[in-house]
């Protein structure tokens, strides 16, 4: 049976290699400072504001709470590889956009990676259903109105497409 330090940590479907150094560090410093994959950011560090958001197997997860060792094995999602890797934005992502829900932005790829793994699961949403769903990753700007706005706005892709 395979343990847990050989398994490998795949990282936007692609295959990363770990080391014994690796498997101790916390998940966001790796994930930014080693692999730059810079969009999950550092708000508070002690897994209160939602902006490490990461998905793991399609489930948000606070990356600063975690270590490496914690997710080998598993399926990592990181904003960076939401949008199609033909160009352009995920319609999620365009939603933000055209609802105004982004003003300094630094919740914006935790916030996105929430709603995503959200309208994955529930693609028919009320807008209360959105508004629970986001509890957990707080934003200094918005007000919160609009990012509920484009959630909703978007929940028609993943009845469709996803
Ligand atoms: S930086 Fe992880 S929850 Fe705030
Ligand atoms: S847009 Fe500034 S914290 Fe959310």
């Amino acid at each position: 049976m395979k343990t847990a330090a050989s398994l490998p940590l795949v990282i936007n479907g692609r295959i990363v290699p770990i080391t014994a150094g690796d498997r101790r560090m916390n998940l966001l410093t790796f994930l930014r400072e080693d692999l730059d994959l810079t969009g999950a950011k550092r708000g508070c560090g002690i897994g209160v504001c939602g902006t490490c958001t990461v998905l793991v197997d399609d489930k948000p997860l606070k990356a600063c709470r975690t270590l490496v060792a914690d997710v080998l094995g598993r399926n990592l999602t990181t904003i960076e590889s939401l949008a199609p890797p033909e160009g352009g934005l995920h319609p999620l992502q365009q939603a933000f956009i055209d609802a105004g829900a982004i003003q300094c932005g630094f919740c914006t790829p935790g916030m996105v990676l929430t709603a995503h793994a959200f309208l994955l699961k529930h693609p028919e949403p009320s807008r209360e259903e959105a508004r629970r769903a986001i509890a957990a990753n707080l934003c200094r700007c918005t007000g919160y109105q609009q990012i509920i706005d484009a959630i909703m706005a978007a929940a028609p892709h993943y009845q469709k497409k996803e």
